[in-house]
């Protein structure tokens, strides 16, 4: 198909390549000052142009811009077009919703999004990490849903359906198994080099911690104080952050608690033990 990108970043530069290499055609892409260099090194060939020339002969418009700019970006690529028949509008944005292309909607085309659930630090580590990712396809007909599988899989995704309304639900959880994930492996950073410990001391623990995960479901992979009830050695815990830093104490509890209910669907955790534990935690929130 022909395809062009608007906002050719880590995202949409990526999924040119990989489309390409899939025997789609890359008619155009277009962004800001720092997109023609991109262009050039890995999609060469591909004119840089703005987006409403960028989507003129495209059937497929990929916007992969900042998320607060999609609407926008999906506007100007609108004013190009006597109609949006026959034509395909995707977004991949895993926290807005379909709402952001209405304006093509307006026009009649085919609005949908496909997010691949993975994270982007740079072109090179996309192209690395699409393969097998799981890629999240919304839209509102069964054309849209086609597409978005296919291009889904054309990049090396796993596609699955997604609703627009679960939309906003669905971008939490990948907040917590990426963003929050790496935000709790920075306070343990901290804490380790407080006493002079470096991250490759913890790393191997952390990864462990993960591929139990992967084997087991994470109730039968946690171990630790909250599954053992053990309420004496949450609160020497407690006190020492409290002494190395007061701030680590509240997702200290937050987490405890996480964790009790973990413990307890796992079957691991008795009703005393949950009782002392809880009792620790309530003292210290
Ligand atoms: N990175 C991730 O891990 C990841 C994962 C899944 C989904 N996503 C989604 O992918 C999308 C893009 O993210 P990204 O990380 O690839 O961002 P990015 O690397 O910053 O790329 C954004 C692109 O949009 C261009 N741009 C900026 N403002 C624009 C505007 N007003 N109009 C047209 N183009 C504009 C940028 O140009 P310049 O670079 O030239 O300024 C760049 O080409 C977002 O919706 C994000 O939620 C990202």
């Amino acid at each position: 198909m022909d395809v062009s990108i608007v906002g050719a970043g880590r995202v949409g530069t990526a999924l040119g390549v990989r489309l390409r290499e899939a025997g789609h055609r890359i008619v155009a892409v277009s962004g800001g000052a720092a997109t023609a260099e991109r262009a050039r090194r890995f999609l060469p060939g591909v004119p840089v142009v703005e987006p409403a020339d960028a989507a003129r002969g495209a059937e497929v418009v990929l916007i992969a811009t900042p998320d607060d700019r999609i609407g926008e970006a999906c506007d100007r690529i609108v004013s190009a077009w006597p109609s949006g028949e026959g034509r395909f509008v995707a977004h991949v944005s895993g926290a807005t919703g379909l709402g952001a292309l209405s304006s093509a909607a307006a026009l009649g085309a085919t609005v949908l999004s496909i997010h691949p659930l993975q994270s982007f630090p740079d072109v090179e580590r996309a192209l690395a990490r699409l393969e097998g990712s799981g890629m999240a396809v919304t839209a509102l007909s069964e054309d849209g849903f086609a597409l978005g599988e296919r291009l889904a899989r054309d990049v090396g995704g796993r596609p699955f359906r997604l609703a627009d309304q679960d939309r906003p639900l669905y971008h939490a959880a990948a907040v917590f198994a990426s963003n929050y994930l790496v935000a709790v492996l920075s306070v343990a950073e901290d804490l380790f080099g407080r006493l002079g410990l470096e991250r490759e001391l913890f790393l191997p623990l952390a990864r462990a911690s993960l591929d139990n995960t992967a084997a087991t479901g994470a109730a039968l992979a946690l171990t630790g104080p909250a599954v053992r009830g053990d309420a004496g050695t949450v609160e020497r815990n407690l006190r020492a952050l409290d002494r190395a830093d007061p701030k680590c104490v509240p997702p200290y509890t937050a987490l405890a608690a996480v964790a009790i209910e973990l413990a307890e669907r796992s079957g691991r955790l008795t009703p005393e033990g949950r009782r002392a534990v809880e009792e620790v935690l309530g003292r210290w929130r």
